[in-house]
């Protein structure tokens, strides 16, 4: 007998409250127990990763640079691609989870 996974869906904002070019952390909760970073590019696409630097503890969401797809951490500028999550340079050397983000209904969300 197969057994349905269901998937998490962590409202993160309304579509629109944040702008191209800015980040956000949504906390864990429910069933996720990480902190994730949603970042709006700027074409205005949305997309997710972990929330906390894979090379130190810093909070990407609430504290970084956008640059096209990749993202900045401020604290030794490592930057990673908020599309795959892979490191781009050090002192970062390991890639950043990556969640997918959904708009329905005029609301963002994270799976996972
Ligand atoms: S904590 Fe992010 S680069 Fe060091």
């Amino acid at each position: 007998m197969e057994s349905a996974q269901t998937v998490e869906r962590r409202f993160a904002c309304d579509d629109g409250e944040l702008a191209p070019g800015e980040s956000m952390t949504v906390p864990p909760g429910g069933g996720a127990k990480i902190a994730v970073a949603v970042y709006r590019n700027d074409e205005g696409t949305y997309f997710a990763t972990a929330d906390t630097c894979t090379h130190e503890d810093w909070s990407l969401g609430e504290d970084s640079d956008l640059e096209g797809n990749e993202v900045v951490c401020p604290l030794h500028m490592a930057r990673f691609d908020i599309r795959t999550g892979v490191a781009l340079c050090f002192p970062a050397t390991v890639a950043l989870a990556t969640f997918e983000v959904v708009v329905d209904d005029g609301k963002v969300y994270v799976l996972g």
